[in-house]
Formats: C-alpha cells, structure tokens, sequence
C-alpha cells in the first residue's frame, strides 16, 4: 500500500521548471530516501506535499485519497514535517515550544515529555531553543513534527550542518520511530552514502525530474548491471581478440581490459576461455564506477528518463 503518491507533480517558478512530472511513490512503512543535488527541486516538492505551495499540474495522493480541498485538513493531521531549518521559539524552552503546539494539536499534554523523551531531550530543563547546538535544534524539530503523532513524516535534509555523531544519532532515531512507532519517512538529502545506510527506497531527483525511483535493492542492483570487469592477462592483445571473437566489447589500455558488466557465469566462462586459449589471467576486477550520486545521475541521464523499478 502506498502511503504517498503524486502523479505527474509540476511546478514552475518565474525563473523555470522546478518540477516536471514526478510520480512518487512512498510506501507505508518505508523509509524512503529523496535524493539530489543542490536545486534539484526536493525542497519544492516537499513544499507542494504539505500544501506550502500549490500544484500547478498533477495530483497528490496521501493515504489513498486526494490532498485537495476537505481531505486536506484530515489528512495533513496524519502528517508532520521538517522543512529547511526547525520553526522553534527561541526565547522558549524545548518543553515550551512543545507546550504551544499542544494546545495548537490539542494532544495529551503527556506527550510532551514523551517525545522529548524519544529525541533526548528530556534534561534540557531551562535553557532556551537559541542556546541549542544546531543537533539539538534539529532533534527539537523532530520533536515539535512528532508531538501530534503522525503517521507520515517528511523531513528536509534533518542531518544537514549535523557532524558525523549527530547524522548517526538523527539516523538511528528514525529508524528507530520507522520500526517501533510505525512512522513512515520521506526524508531528502544530497548525500547517497548517507541516504543507503537507512533508507528502504529511493527517488533520485535530478533538475526537477526523477531519474530512479525504486528500493534500496533494486538501485543496488542498477548499480551492478552498470559495473564492469577489468583483466589483467599475460597477452592483452590476444586476450582482447579472443574476447572479441566470443562477441564481446573490449576497451584495451596501458592497465588492462575493460568490459562491460557480466554476471558470476560470464566472469567463469571468459576465464576459462582465455585460460583454455593459452592465455595467463593476472587478475580480474568487478569495479562499481557509479558509487556516488554524480555518476548515478550522469549515467542515468544518459539513458534518459525515469527507470521505475518493478
Ligand atoms: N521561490 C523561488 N523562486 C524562484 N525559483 C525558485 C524558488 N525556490 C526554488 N527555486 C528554484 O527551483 C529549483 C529547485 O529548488 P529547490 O529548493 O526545490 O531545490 P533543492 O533540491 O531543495 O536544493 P537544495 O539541496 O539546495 O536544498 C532551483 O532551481 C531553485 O533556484
Ligand atoms: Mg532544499
């Protein structure tokens, strides 16, 4: 079941296209990863998700049913949300900003301590939301979109400006809400090797279009199918036209053979091959050239549109 959907989302600014036709799909329970770069468009379409801006063309679906007029106000009761840096007052204590949005929320007043609880924020006792270190500030935004106990959380880069301690601990604070509370995430970041570390799923947003969207496995899995295979042999002249012969593309340079990506049987079959032909293998290399999200995004937008994995 998806928790969230839109179909073909577009928004245009004065100056361009923010978005052109993005299909997203978030499933319930998933921690699904929003990657880009910088102006990709991950901040407008979390603005479009939360009613911030209005779609100018495509729909959203949230929960099952349209965001639109008197679904709204249901649906986003179901909803918290980060976006860029925490709204708190400064001048406030943790306890006191949540203090505020429980009356806004009208929720247990327990909850306040409990989800101070569940960010560690419980012994902050007096000292005002200004005085915070920027993790804090950011656990206290978690706190103040968790208070009314949604269902669907929708963060923007929350471990921005967070140093390595702090993205671990944010990280493992939302796997932990994921899988004790049930919480659905959308989460954006610029940062692959982050997001892979705890997202379930992907989009890969690239200049307002998605390139990829699929789970973690399947972008994985496109990651192998775009890996190749590198020799080293006694005779790479020989070895190339062998290969070559057996139907295979072959770039030659001073470090070897490459190849395009072949799976466990097609390593054993050009080895033995080669082997069989005279020729000594020195060494053989599988190497993943697409491991950050620059050469994701240039390999993808070679192949053109977005690769929906099934
Ligand atoms: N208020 C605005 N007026 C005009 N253009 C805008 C406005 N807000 C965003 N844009 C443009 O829309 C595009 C997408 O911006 P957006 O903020 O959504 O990107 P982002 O993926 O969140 O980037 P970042 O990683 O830097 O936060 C950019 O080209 C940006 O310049
Ligand atoms: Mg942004």
């Amino acid at each position: 079941m998806l928790c969230l959907q839109t179909r073909q989302l577009t928004y245009r600014f004065r100056g361009g296209v923010a978005l052109e036709g993005i299909d997203l799909a978030v499933p319930a329970g998933a921690i699904y990863g929003f990657l880009g770069p910088n102006g990709a468009g991950k901040t407008t379409t979390l603005r479009l998700l939360l009613g911030l801006l209005a779609p100018q063309d495509g729909e959203i679906l949230v929960f099952g049913g349209r965001l639109s007029g008197s679904n709204r106000p249901k649906a986003m009761r179901r909803i918290g949300a980060m976006i860029e840096s925490p709204a708190a007052y400064g001048n406030l204590t943790a306890h006191e900003n949540l203090l505020l949005l429980q009356r806004i929320h009208r929720c247990p007043a327990a909850r306040i301590d409990e989800v101070l609880s569940w960010v560690g924020l419980s012994d902050t006792q007096g000292k005002r939301a200004a005085q915070f270190s920027l993790g804090m500030k950011q656990r206290l935004g978690l706190a103040m979109a968790l208070l009314h106990g949604p269902d669907l959380l929708i963060l923007d880069e929350p471990t921005n400006g967070l140093d390595p301690g702090g993205i671990v601990e944010m990280r493992q604070l939302l796997q932990r809400l994921n899988r004790e509370c049930g919480i659905t995430f959308l989460v954006s970041s610029h940062l692959l090797a982050e997001v892979e570390k705890f997202a379930t799923h992907v989009g890969i947003l690239h200049r307002g279009k998605l390139l990829f969207q699929g789970s973690i496995d399947d972008l994985h899995a496109h990651r192998r199918a775009v890996s190749e295979v590198r020799l080293r042999t006694s005779d790479d002249a020989g070895a190339a036209s062998w290969l070559r012969q057996a139907g295979h593309i072959v770039r030659r340079n001073a470090a070897g053979l490459t190849l395009p990506h072949l799976d466990d049987a097609g390593i054993e079959a050009i080895v033995a091959g080669l082997v069989g032909s005279g020729i000594g293998i020195h060494g053989v290399a599988v190497v993943q050239e697409q491991v950050d999200l620059e050469n994701i995004f240039m390999d993808m937008t070679e192949g053109g549109s977005c690769r929906e994995a099934a």
